[in-house]
């Protein structure tokens, strides 16, 4: 989508390179606990909506009112550096925080409109709906085809064996991964490649049809080669589903996302076209963590 060539640090020798901040953007001093994001959080058409989201571990707080949408079929990165709250952040879109005792989240979190911490919703059917896949593949030790079978059976997605068959190869298809497992349906997932086991978590996760995948760093554990895979992947998922992906590498960002958030400390800084924040970002902050001055 973007070229890596055209990092901001480059841009900015430019004669025609626009201003970076304009007046009413706020330094770093300012970044206080009501701080507002700068550029465009929010979108016409949002599948997701945060609002005033707050999350605590025990006394410490780790997300400091953070309000963004998450546009239909769009891929959308966030980035940030270690520790700033970007898998806390993503957590709380499929309430897997509620799995921390210590943890809290405050604040208001809408999929297709519906609050996604009303007591009336499930958070197993939830998690359904939004998928994840992390950092490391986490098959279960069970064969392929089960893997990919489970979802769609405990959510009663079928009453046919056929039916289940044909869901566990299409997803393998769209999961990339069906030419090279098609002969070894029964063999465990668990023995597969790194780079085929994500793509089997991946196809695990479209099995029960979500309406978003978040993704936690998912290819920090693999090689460039199976990186390149899930990046392509991404692109081609990226035509039917909605995808919020984390990652360290801003190549990736740049690469497989058209809008980026940037997170700092807690704060959602700054969230634009991923073109505008790797060229031309508004804060001072994003600025200097794409620009390698920390992170
Ligand atoms: N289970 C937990 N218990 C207590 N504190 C936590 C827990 N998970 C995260 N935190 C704290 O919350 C803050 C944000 O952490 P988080 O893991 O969300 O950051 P991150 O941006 O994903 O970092 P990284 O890039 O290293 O994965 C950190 O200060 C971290 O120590
Ligand atoms: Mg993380």
């Amino acid at each position: 989508m973007l070229g890596i060539n055209k990092m901001a640090g480059e841009n900015r020798t430019q004669e025609s390179a626009e201003p970076l901040a304009p007046v009413n953007v706020p330094g770093p001093e300012t970044i206080n606990e009501n701080y507002e994001t700068v550029g465009s959080p929010l979108v016409d058409n949002p599948l997701v909506k945060c609002r005033n989201v707050n999350v605590h571990y025990g006394e410490k707080q780790a997300i400091f009112n953070v309000n963004i949408d998450i546009a239909k079929n769009e891929v959308i990165a966030m980035i940030g550096p270690s520790g700033c709250g970007k898998s806390t952040f993503l957590r709380c879109i499929n309430r897997m925080n509620d799995t921390i005792d210590i943890c809290r989240v405050k604040g208001d979190i809408e999929l297709e409109g519906q609050d996604i911490y009303n007591r009336s919703v499930d958070a197993v059917e939830l998690r359904a709906r939004v998928g994840i896949v992390f950092q490391k593949p986490n098959p279960f030790p069970k064969s392929i085809y089960e893997n990919v079978a489970y979802g769609p059976r405990i959510h009663g997605l079928v009453n046919r064996k056929s039916d289940l068959d044909d869901i566990v190869e299409n997803s393998l298809k769209r999961a990339g991964l069906w030419d090279e497992v098609k002969d070894d349906l029964d063999s465990s997932g668990t023995g597969l490649s790194g780079g085929q086991q994500q793509r089997l978590c991946i196809a695990r996760t479209i099995a029960v049809s979500p309406d978003i995948i978040l993704m936690d760093e998912p290819c920090s554990a693999l090689d460039p080669i199976a990186t390149a895979r899930i990046e392509q992947l991404i692109a081609d998922l990226s035509k039917n589903y909605t995808i919020a992906i984390v990652t360290h590498s801003m190549q990736q960002a740049a690469r497989v996302s058209s809008r980026t958030a940037y997170f700092h400390l807690g704060k959602l800084i700054e969230v634009g076209e991923t073109e505008v924040i790797f060229t031309r970002p508004l804060h001072s902050l994003t600025e200097a963590y794409i620009t390698g001055r920390f992170g």
